[in-house]
């Protein structure tokens, strides 16, 4: 075991858009568990657009203050235990934070099975999995035959959402940025259109994608997109809000979608906004679902690993940029 634990500060935090800036390498002494603690070496950093969201103040968690470790979710193993729940070698889900290892309460940890490849614990049976999962299925209810869109549509939650809308007998049309990333969605995942928003005249482009309108948006980036899903929803529709990655990096726009509440009246629809977490107690079957079609090669997943913990601040500044395809995560040891 190293005697130093090197780790990811956030240094400043950002007003305008996220840079290596805001980043700092530092060497710490390594953690000690105190009794009911374990300690935890860091093996996979879950990288997530809420991490940026984070840092401009208290979501469903509280803010990431400057100064500190970055927060993250990790996949790690158990080296030390003084809790009767966890032994060593034991994998778990923790909120480990940017770092090589970490000590941290046995009660703030989801303990994890051993599978192969130990990576899709953070993709599809991780919280993108299980988000893209219930908040389609859940927060959408789509019907066979409807139209389901969705947007950020090649990250890591949008393209299980579209794979897993083809699987309820809906039509998938997926939102993305880039030519290339629109081909892979529907040549690779099976999504039947795909539209590119950066490519000019979006709500004609996203007309002649769902032609017979949307029942389900299921919303992951907020603003225009949503702005102009919302002008194109059939009655009774749903929009599953998701997350609004479009207004995490940088100044927050001033005005919201136009619309509302006007639109929402006369097509009566409904806009429900979820948290992963609220849908847990069904978390069992949904796990279930998910490893099912990924057994029968119903559901392709996409992984974008990067090594290196130095590496975590390009990682995450790329993914708000869109480099990344499915899932991204950095492996650390
Ligand atoms: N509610 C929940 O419980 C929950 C849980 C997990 C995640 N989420 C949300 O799910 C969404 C996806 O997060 P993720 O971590 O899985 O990231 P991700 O989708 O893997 O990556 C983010 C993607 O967003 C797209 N993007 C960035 N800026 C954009 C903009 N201005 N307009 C449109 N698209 C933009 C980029 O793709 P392009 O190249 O296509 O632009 C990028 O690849 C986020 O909104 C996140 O907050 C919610």
């Amino acid at each position: 075991m190293p005697d130093r634990n090197r780790q990811v500060l956030l240094a400043e935090t950002p007003k305008g858009k996220l840079g290596p800036e805001h980043f700092r390498l530092a060497d710490a002494a390594m953690p000690v568990p105190a009794e009911g603690d374990v300690l935890l070496r860091v093996r996979y950093i879950s990288l997530d657009a809420a991490n940026r969201a984070w840092m401009q103040g208290a979501t469903y968690r509280s803010a990431v203050e400057a100064g500190g470790v970055m927060a993250g979710g990790a996949l790690a193993e158990i080296v030390q235990s003084r809790s009767p729940q966890f032994r060593p070698g034991d994998l778990v889900f923790a909120d480990t934070g940017w770092q090589d290892y970490a000590a941290l309460p046995a009660k703030t940890l989801t303990a994890l099975p051993k599978l192969e490849p130990l990576t899709h614990l953070l993709s599809v049976y991780g919280i993108a999995g299980l988000t893209a999962y219930f908040g389609l299925l859940r927060a959408g209810r789509p019907q066979a035959g409807e139209t389901v869109v969705v947007s950020a549509a090649a990250g890591s939650v949008g393209s299980l959402v579209g794979q897993i809308a083809k699987l309820q007998g809906c039509r998938a049309v997926g939102i993305a940025g880039g030519a290339a990333k629109c081909a892979w969605l529907t040549e690779e995942l099976g999504f039947d259109a795909a539209v590119d928003y950066k490519a000019g005249d979006f709500a004609k482009s996203l007309k002649a994608a769902a032609p017979k309108g949307i029942d389900v948006y299921f919303d992951n980036v907020g603003g225009d997109i949503l702005g102009a899903c919302l002008f194109q929803m059939n009655n009774f529709g749903r929009i599953a809000c998701c997350g609004a990655v479009s207004q995490y990096d940088g100044a927050p726009q001033p005005h919201g979608p136009r619309g509302v509440p006007g639109l929402i009246v006369v097509k009566r629809l409904t806009m429900q906004g979820f948290i992963v977490m609220d849908y847990y107690k069904e978390r069992e079957r949904a796990l279930q679902d998910l490893a099912g079609w990924v057994a029968a090669g119903k559901l392709k997943v996409q992984e974008d690993i990067i090594d290196g913990l130095e590496n975590t601040p390009r990682a995450l500044i790329g993914l708000l940029a869109g480099d990344n395809r499915g899932k991204r995560m950095v492996r650390v040891g």
